[in-house]
Formats: structure tokens, C-alpha cells, sequence
């Protein structure tokens, strides 16, 4: 294992560069630029590809990254500068990625003068390195979780999640994505050349005080609700595409806005792979709806000289949000432009994806006990998050199912760490294919219940918890959110919970309405 040649990163490129990967040229395809029917559009800068992080394999086989937390400042806006908060950067972060099987470690220094945290947003870990409220990471401290990726290629995320102050620190710019790499020869069938036809796409929105940073403020009934949509950190971008197919995988990394995607010209693209992976069979669809946390793998198929946007529309059906409470509220009845897609007057060929992705196994219910969560506004079974109140305990290993009402005329979704889930129905009825894959996020309409096949597996703790919780940070901050144990069958929890003072804490005000 002291191979020198394994020491340095080969899969990373360690850095794409940015300008060159935005402008759509690549080197290993070609030696000259793309032409283009006519100039880029007015007014809209090239989409910025967050770089792959740069890792080292030690002797021991384990993949080390660095993370560093800290302060900075974008041009989120062309021409104003706002500050803002990135990891290794100014905004966003590195793109982590790791291939399944290997172990990893990821070193995090918190360069801020505040408390923060780390989570690793779908991925399969000990509870310990989960990231969540109970691994605080102190200012000037650092954080070294480990472990060894058990999950197949997927499109994760990580991101802040310190008791009470996840949104306003995701809003700062905190979020990056981790992409989970495997052996299936599907990989190899899908476009995958990072930067160039495998192009990452955080959407978030932000507001702006008039000079220029960001607001913070919330509104009353749906938090930071921006009216300023980004891609990889900045408005208004384009990106120059240099072959038949290009793949996005597209996170929502908002802190609450949920979006309608589709295309200007109302064409159909394909969805590969949702939250947890690749789905069954490629997924035909004119619009997708992702709310918070939620991502989606799709393929576009251009043609030469063609320019179409990826736009966010308006949700026809207010996402069930009844009279009562106009859906505008909620972001619901807003259309933006998210990024324009400008093909070169030539593209590479790229084949269609196989119509065979993934096997999915059927969902296997037999013998699975009920759990049930009701949300109300803020709360979930008619509490808010405690620290120290351990709310669900489960035991590895056993199928259980969950089913999560959402008892309001207020929008919500669920998201559960530590694994992924199967959504079993959605009011009685069968998931549609975006949602029949492996997820950890999931939209719960009002008044409709979402039943999902839970079940965690290998690892067991008595005293660290997972959570899960409403992924609109703005109801998870006023504590819309549960601790859940996976013990060993006949473990009793800890009498000490996490760090068992409770951790850093945070008082609200009001709660929403
Ligand atoms: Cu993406 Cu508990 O979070
Ligand atoms: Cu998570
Ligand atoms: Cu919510």
C-alpha cells in the first residue's frame, strides 16, 4: 500500500480548472475551442464548477481530504460583493469524492468564529461522525470523522447542521456535494468526464440588503425566501455544452424554496438517479419538483447550435396548499431562470443511457411494524427537538415502516440520515419513478401521509444519535426535528445522550406561523 503513485489523487484532476471547465473546453478531447452560433448571452456569467477536492490516500488505504471552514467574499451578483461563507473557499465547497468500498477521512477546521457542524447529507455512517447537533465544531477546533463508504454511486451533499443555526449558515453559503463513485460498468455508459458532460448544479436562493449583503431576516411564514436564484453559488449562468448529452445532477441546496424544473421549450429530459442513487430505468419527464436536500440526476440531449433554460415554474397544483394561505407564501407561484444551456455548433457524440440503470428490489413489507410522525407547523407528534429526549429507538437490521402525515396547510418534507428508504405509497397510491428509487428526502403534501420501508443497518450506538427532521431549515432550526437510536436487538440506550450537556444552544424567537 506505500505505492507512491497511489499517494497523489488520479480520479480528481485534482482541479478541472474552472474557467476552462465552464467554457466547455476539454483537453482530453479535444485541442480547440467549441465554436458557437452567436456570443454568450448578455448579462450572464459562465456556470462556475465547484473543483474536486483534492485527497490523499495514507498507507492505511484511507482517502484524507481537508475541509476548511471560513469567511470570504462572491460576487454572487455581478459587480456587488457580498460576504459570504464557503468550505476551502469563498462559497460552496470542493466536490468530495470517493469510491464505494474505500474508507475515507475527512479533517474539518472550523475557521469561523462560531459554532458549526458538518453533516454529510445521505450518506451510510457511524452516528458518531454524522455531523449533526451533537458534533459541534468549536471556532479554531477541528474534526476528523472516518469511515468506509457501503453504498453504491450516488449524488450526496454535506452541509451545516448545528442546533438552531442550520439555515442561516447553509444561507452564508455553506454546502458542498460528495459524489459516491462505484465499479458498475452503468458508470461507465453514462456521461461522467466531471465539469464537461457531468456538471454539478446546486440551485439556492438568496436575498440581498440594499448594499449588497445577504438578508438574513425571515419572513414570517417561510424563512429566507430569496428572490435571487443561484447556480454553483452565482446568478444569472450559462453553460457551454460540447456534447450530445450532457448529465446534471441537481441538488436543491435552498433553505426552503421548493422548485418546478423544466425546460423553456417544454422538451423532455431523462432522470437517472434521485436522492440515493440510480434509478431502475431512465425516468422520461417535462417537469421535476425538488424540495430542500433533494437531488436528481438527469440527462438533456441537445443539438448543435441549440440554446433552452432550465427554468423553475410554478407549482399548478400549489403542492396541495389549500385557500386558506395563498401558495405564493411558500415560493410556490414563482418562476426563475436557473441556467442556460448553449450547445456548440458541433457535439461530441454521447450515447442514450441503458434502459436498464439499477436493479431495484421490490419493497418487502412483511412483518414491518408502523412508526407514525404527524407534523404540525413546527413540530413533529407535538414536539420539538430536545437534545436529551431520544424519540424513536430502533434495532439494526429490522424493516419498519414510516408513515409521516403532514397534519397542516403548510409545506414540509422528511429527510432521515443514515440511510436510505423506499417511499411505499403516497396516499395509498404507488410512487411515481422519480420517487421509486433509494431516497433520504421526501415531500409531504399537506394532508397527505407518505409511507415509507425504513431500515438501518451495521452500525449500533446507545449514545450517539441520528436525526431525522423537516428539511426546510427554517422549521428544522425551530426544531422540527427527531433523535433516533439504532441499537442491537435487547440494547437499552445511554443514559447520557451525545455529549450529554446538551451541546451549544440556541433561543428562538416566535415560532412560525
Ligand atoms: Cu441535509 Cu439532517 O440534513
Ligand atoms: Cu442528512
Ligand atoms: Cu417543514
Amino acid at each position: 500500500m506505500s505505492d507512491p503513485t497511489r499517494r497523489t489523487v488520479l480520479r480528481g484532476l485534482a482541479a478541472v480548472p474552472v474557467a476552462a471547465a465552464a467554457a466547455g473546453c476539454s483537453t482530453t478531447e479535444s485541442d480547440h475551442r467549441p465554436s458557437f452560433a452567436s456570443a454568450p448571452p448578455a448579462g450572464k456569467r459562465p456556470l462556475p464548477i465547484p473543483p474536486l477536492a483534492k485527497s490523499t490516500v495514507t498507507d492505511d488505504g484511507t482517502r484524507r481530504f481537508d475541509l476548511d471552514i471560513r469567511a470570504g467574499t462572491t460576487q454572487i451578483v455581478a459587480g456587488v460583493t457580498t460576504p459570504t461563507w464557503g468550505y476551502s473557499g469563498a462559497i460552496l465547497g470542493p466536490t468530495l469524492r470517493a469510491k464505494h468500498g474505500e474508507t475515507v477521512a475527512v479533517r474539518v477546521r472550523n475557521s469561523l468564529g462560531e459554532v458549526t457542524s458538518v453533516h454529510w447529507h445521505g450518506m451510510h455512517l457511524p452516528a458518531i461522525f454524522d455531523g449533526g447537533p451533537h458534533q459541534p465544531i468549536m471556532p479554531g477546533g477541528t474534526w476528523t470523522p472516518t469511515w468506509t463508504v457501503k453504498q453504491p454511486a450516488a449524488t450526496l451533499w454535506y452541509h451545516p447542521h448545528a442546533h438552531g443555526t442550520t439555515q442561516r449558515h447553509a444561507f452564508r453559503g455553506l454546502a458542498g456535494l460528495f459524489i459516491i463513485d462505484d465499479d458498475d460498468p452503468v458508470s461507465r455508459e453514462l456521461p461522467h468526464d466531471y465539469g464537461v458532460d457531468d456538471v454539478p448544479l446546486i440551485v439556492q436562493d438568496k436575498k440581498f440588503t440594499p448594499n449588497g449583503n445577504l438578508d438574513e431576516r425571515d419572513d414570517p411564514s417561510a424563512g429566507l425566501l430569496g428572490s435571487t436564484v443561484t447556480t454553483n453559488g452565482i446568478a444569472d449562468t450559462y453553460l457551454n455544452v460540447t456534447t450530445e448529452r450532457v448529465r446534471l445532477r441537481v441538488l436543491n441546496g435552498s433553505t426552503v424554496r421548493f422548485y418546478n424544473l423544466g425546460f423553456d421549450d417544454d422538451s423532455e429530459f431523462e432522470m437517472i438517479a434521485c436522492d440515493g442513487g440510480l434509478l431502475e430505468a431512465p425516468a422520461r419527464l417535462r417537469r421535476l419538483r425538488l424540495t430542500p436536500g433533494e437531488r436528481a440526476e438527469i440527462i438533456v440531449t441537445m443539438r448543435p447550435g441549440l440554446t433552452r433554460v432550465l427554468r423553475a415554474y410554478p407549482f399548478e397544483d400549489d403542492n396541495g396548499i389549500q385557500r386558506s394561505q395563498p401558495a405564493a407564501n411558500f415560493g410556490l407561484a414563482d418562476t426563475f431562470d436557473i441556467v442556460l444551456l448553449r450547445a456548440a455548433n458541433t457535439l461530441k457524440p454521447r450515447p442514450a443511457p441503458p434502459t436498464a440503470l439499477a436493479h431495484i428490489p421490490p419493497i418487502d413489507t412483511n412483518g414491518a411494524a408502523t412508526r407514525t410522525f404527524l407534523f404540525g407547523q413546527v413540530s413533529i407528534n407535538g414536539a420539538t427537538m430536545d437534545m436529551q429526549r431520544i424519540d424513536v429507538q430502533t434495532v439494526v437490521d429490522t424493516p419498519e415502516i414510516w408513515a409521516v402525515t403532514n397534519g397542516v396547510n403548510g409545506v414540509h418534507n422528511f429527510h432521515v440520515h443514515d440511510t436510505r428508504f423506499r417511499v411505499i405509497d403516497i396516499d395509498g397510491q404507488a410512487p411515481p419513478p422519480e420517487l421509486a428509487g433509494w431516497k433520504d428526502t421526501v415531500n409531504v403534501r399537506p394532508f397527505s401521509t407518505v409511507r415509507l420501508a425504513v431500515r438501518f443497518s451495521d452500525y449500533t450506538d446507545a449514545r450517539w444519535p441520528y436525526m431525522y427532521h423537516c428539511h426546510l431549515m427554517y422549521h428544522e432550526d425551530y426544531g422540527m426535528m427527531g433523535q433516533f437510536l439504532v441499537l442491537r436487538p435487547g440494547e437499552k440506550p445511554d443514559s447520557v445522550i451525545g455529549q450529554g450537556g446538551g451541546g451549544p444552544h440556541h433561543e428562538h424567537g416566535a415560532p412560525p406561523r
